[in-house]
């Protein structure tokens, strides 16, 4: 077993040098939130809406949580996103404001 060692520290740093939603086109999901969700956050925060994401109590606070959220904003307002958009809107909120490593 002692042999797996190095392979697995490769392995963990790999991950941890790579964004987490590096497979995720940020200008597709820039143009998507444009789209779909930017009006409503301005309506609810003002000025450009990114309070929403920058705000001292925001509520999403890791990677995980970010994708969940994202996930549940789509089933909630009924968008049909597929998976592959809602990684492109992982990558662009996290590129642009969470920053989650
Ligand atoms: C109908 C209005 C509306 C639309 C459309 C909408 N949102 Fe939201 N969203 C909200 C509100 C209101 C909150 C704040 C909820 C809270 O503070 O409890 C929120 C919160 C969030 C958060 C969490 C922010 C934090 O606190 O860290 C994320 C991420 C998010 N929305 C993503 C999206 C995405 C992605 C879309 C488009 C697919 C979208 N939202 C569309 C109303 C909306």
């Amino acid at each position: 077993m002692q042999h797996l060692l190095p392979l697995t520290l490769i392995f963990l740093s790999a991950n941890v040098l790579a964004g987490p939603f590096d497979k995720g086109d940020a200008k597709q999901g820039k143009t998507t939130h444009q789209k779909l969700c930017a009006d409503c956050h301005v309506a609810k925060f003002g000025g450009d809406g990114s309070k929403i994401y920058t705000r001292a109590e925001r509520r999403v606070k890791n990677a995980s949580a970010l994708a969940q959220q994202i996930t549940a904003c789509n089933a909630m307002l009924g968008t049909n996103l597929f998976p592959e958009d809602e990684l492109h809107l992982a990558a662009y909120l996290n590129g642009q404001f969470y920053k989650f490593k």
